[in-house]
């Protein structure tokens, strides 16, 4: 199949919901993206934070293979062991909650969602109060729960019982809780909304506000957990703990898996018939997952994270420092960096397309700088002069 077939059968035969770079790739190993006609691209946004370990890290790889000809699926009303080895691990990591596997961040978040109901009905609560330019996922719900209209405005009518405050606004966040408020929902780091790090003295005063309200406090790390931050989970940057926190991304190292960690007292509450996944937590996802871990724990990932961001961000601050009339500003945590410029970024975003950089553009002017945690620091070399030579052609 060529490149023209390629394309031809997803625009006779595929639901046009997303926009396309235009561009077919058959391979991938670590940073680097292959495409149909063999051009190397250098992948600075792997799949959206999904392969958080780079393409096919040979530890996700080997643990597919083995367990695909043993086990790869067995429905979740028998035991398999490898569910809850690694139910087991992320509980010992976190905060010693119980786990739900669904298989996207979107369903992790409904599951989050589902299980506020059960918490709230019983003491006659249901609002979830959420951020502006937070972002949750596609469903009816979760795109309820995002706060960006643009998202939810084509889908009314909505489901009730969500609200919205500016985020890092402590004193908007208290004027909006209400008696039927029963849970606040924060990412640590909002990701689509532009890389805007929560200030902690805020997480730590929300924290406060929800204990002594009875409000549950859920962590949205689809996109910031599974050490993108520089620590296995973004909250743990913050010192303060979340009730509920949600995962994917990341997490399955391309295999589609998302996780809801809940406290023990709260998780409880999801009995038998109250909530399901047919695929979630399979073996395969599984073992994945754990292959994952093991790569985190083996590479010294985290400790990667926090030197090759930090020369990232060097890297990054030097650029602004060359284009102060584009370059606006450096944020981020980790490896979840973020340019912010004076003007659109489509066109740098392709100049860097044409030059083999894929990174990618949110909020208009913000671009997302995401490698994968193991990145190198001859790759970052490699990015950042793309990035320059692509910031000098800017007219
Ligand atoms: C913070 C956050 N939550 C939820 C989601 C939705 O995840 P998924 O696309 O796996 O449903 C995303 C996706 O980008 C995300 O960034």
């Amino acid at each position: 199949m060529n490149r023209e077939e390629v394309i031809k059968n997803y625009n006779d035969y595929i639901i046009g919901s997303y926009t396309k770079t235009g561009l077919v790739f058959v391979k991938g190993k670590g940073s680097y993206l292959w495409d149909i006609d063999g051009k190397k691209y250098l992948d600075f946004f792997p799949g959206w934070a999904v392969s958080g370990l780079g393409h096919c890290h040979p530890s996700v790889v080997e643990a597919i293979k083995a367990q695909s000809s043993l086990l790869i699926h067995i429905a979740n009303n028998h035991y398999h062991p490898w569910q809850g080895l690694l139910a087991k691990k992320l509980s010992e990591l976190s905060f010693g909650g119980k786990v739900f596997f669904c298989n996207s961040g979107a369903e992790a978040n409904e599951a989050a969602i589902k299980l506020t109901r059960l918490y709230g009905n019983k003491r006659g609560r249901y609002r979830i109060i959420s951020m502006e330019n937070s972002f949750h996922g596609r469903t009816l719900a979760t795109v309820t729960m995002t706060g960006q209209p643009k998202y939810y405005e084509p889908f009314r009518p909505l489901p009730t019982g969500f609200g919205y405050v500016p985020f890092n606004d402590f004193g908007a966040l208290e004027k909006a809780v209400d008696a039927q408020t029963v849970a606040v929902i924060i990412e640590p780091v909002q990701g689509e909304g532009g890389i805007n790090v929560a200030d902690r003295e805020y997480l730590k005063k929300v924290e406060t506000l929800c204990k002594e309200k009875d409000i549950l406090l859920i962590f949205d790390e689809v996109q910031t957990g599974f050490g993108r931050t520089g620590k296995l989970f973004a909250y743990q940057h913050f010192g303060v703990i979340p009730d509920i926190m949600t995962l994917a991304k990341t997490l399955g190292g391309g295999f589609p898996v998302g996780a809801m960690i809940a406290r023990k007292d709260i998780a409880e509450l999801m009995g038998p018939g109250t909530h399901a996944s047919t695929f979630g937590g399979s073996p395969l996802a599984c073992v994945a997952c754990l292959g994952v871990l093991d790569a985190i724990e083996k590479e010294n990932l985290l400790e990667n994270v926090n030197k090759a961001g930090a020369y990232l961000r060097k890297k990054l601050y030097s650029l602004k420092e060359k284009y102060p009339g584009i370059v606006r500003r450096i944020k981020g945590l980790g490896v979840m960096l973020a340019i912010e410029l004076d003007r659109d970024g489509a066109e740098l975003v392709n100049a860097c397309l044409q030059k083999r950089l894929l990174i990618n553009c949110t909020h208009g002017n913000v671009l997302r700088i995401m490698p994968s945690i193991a990145v190198t620091g001859e790759e970052i070399d490699e990015a950042t002069k793309i990035l320059d030579e692509c910031l000098a052609g800017i007219k």
